[in-house]
Formats: structure tokens, sequence, C-alpha cells
């Protein structure tokens, strides 16, 4: 079924979409799988995980400037006004949440208590700052954002992975029961 062009998504919103999917649910799978790697591993996935998530904020503020700028194509034909309305309200979850995971893991890294001693580098190549007014903190007062700011960035993941789960199953809904091309929509 051909898709009518102003029922896609811009070319670079296209973009976006599938390399910030892609790197997150990288991102993911490289700290489920951090504990069973060999010690010798563990300290370069871990400061992958940060980079990647780190690049993720900056393609976030890309996305959302570009989002500003250029409204979504009109929903497909013959969506209800509830589904309209879920499927608005899951996409601006998404937004807070692709935000929030990486920022709450930066606020983390910044309360870590060897965070001086141990330089973040973004992917190797230069240094990326922590977050100065955490850092300068009593260690005590550290010690407990840095735990507090790890619950709330699992807990964001956490509500991430209900998140994914519904978009890829009313994505697929609307391919396979609605019969719409819902994913021609976001594809190139
Ligand atoms: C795409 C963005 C990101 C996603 C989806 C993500 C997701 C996760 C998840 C699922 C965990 C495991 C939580 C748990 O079960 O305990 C985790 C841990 C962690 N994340 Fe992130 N994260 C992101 C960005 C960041 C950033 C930007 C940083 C720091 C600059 C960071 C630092 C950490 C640290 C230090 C841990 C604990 C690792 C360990 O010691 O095992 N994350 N992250």
């Amino acid at each position: 079924m051909c898709v009518n062009p102003a029922h896609r998504y811009t070319r670079v919103a296209i973009v976006l979409h599938w390399l910030m999917a892609a790197l997150i649910l990288g991102n993911i799978v490289l700290i489920w799988v951090v504990e069973r790697l060999p010690e010798a591993h563990i300290r370069l996935a871990i400061d992958t995980h940060k980079s990647v998530g780190i690049l993720v904020l900056g393609l976030f503020a890309l996305r959302l400037l570009w989002r500003l700028g250029h409204r979504p194509p009109a929903s497909p034909a013959g969506m209800g006004a509830i589904e309209q309305r879920l499927a608005q309200a899951g996409h601006v979850l998404f937004y807070v949440l692709i935000f929030a995971m990486p920022f709450s893991g930066w606020l983390h890294d910044s309360a870590w208590r060897s965070a001086a001693e141990f330089p973040m580098r973004l992917f190797g190549l230069f240094e990326w700052p922590r977050i100065g007014w955490i850092m300068a903190m009593e260690p005590f007062q550290k010690q407990q954002l840095h735990h507090l700011f790890g619950e709330v960035h699992e807990w964001l993941a956490n509500i991430f992975y209900v998140l994914f789960a519904l978009h890829v199953l009313a994505a697929l809904k609307h391919q396979c029961v609605d019969h719409q091309p819902q994913f021609k929509r976001m594809w190139f």
C-alpha cells in the first residue's frame, strides 16, 4: 500500500527516530550484559554506556528542535479520537523519558564518589564535564544523591520498557489488524 507523502514523517525525523532507537536499545542491552563480561572489559563497557547516553541526549536536543519546526503528519485515516489522544500522550512520554534517562544517568555519574579520579571521556576522544555543583558536595550527601539518582535512572528505564512494548504493539495493531501502512510512515 502506498503512503501519501503528507502522511509520512520527514527524512530527518525518520533518521533520528531509527538512530536513537538503535542507540537506546543498544545501550540498554550493553548495561544488561555488563555483569557477564570479563572483569577487564567492564570499565570500557560502562564508559561506552555513558558516552552513548550523552550522544542520545545531544540527538534528543536535535530531535526536539526539528519537531518544533516541523509538524508531524496527520494521524492515519480511521484512527479514533481516543486512540489519537493515547498515541499523542505516548509520544510526549517518550520525549520526557528520552531526556530524563540520560540526564539522570549523568546526575548519577556526577555524584559518584570516585568521579574526580576517573574523568569521563566521550568515546575516549575528549573529557566530558560532570555536573559541578554535585561534585562539590559533601561526600555523605553525594553518596545519598548517587543512590537516589541511580534508583531514578533504573525506574525511568523500567517505565521505558513498558512504553516501548506498548509502542510496538500499537504499531503492529495498526499495521496488521487495521491494515494501515503505519510502518511506512516512519520509513524511507
Ligand atoms: C540512552 C540513555 C540511557 C539509557 C537508556 C540508560 C539505561 C540504563 C539502565 C537500564 C541501567 C541499569 C539500571 C539498573 O538496573 O540498575 C543503567 C545503569 C547505569 N547508567 Fe545508564 N542509561 C542511559 C544513559 C546514561 C548516561 C548518560 C550515563 C552517565 C553519563 C549513565 C550512567 C549509568 C551508570 C553509571 C549505571 C550503573 C552501571 C553499573 O555500575 O552497573 N547512563 N543505565
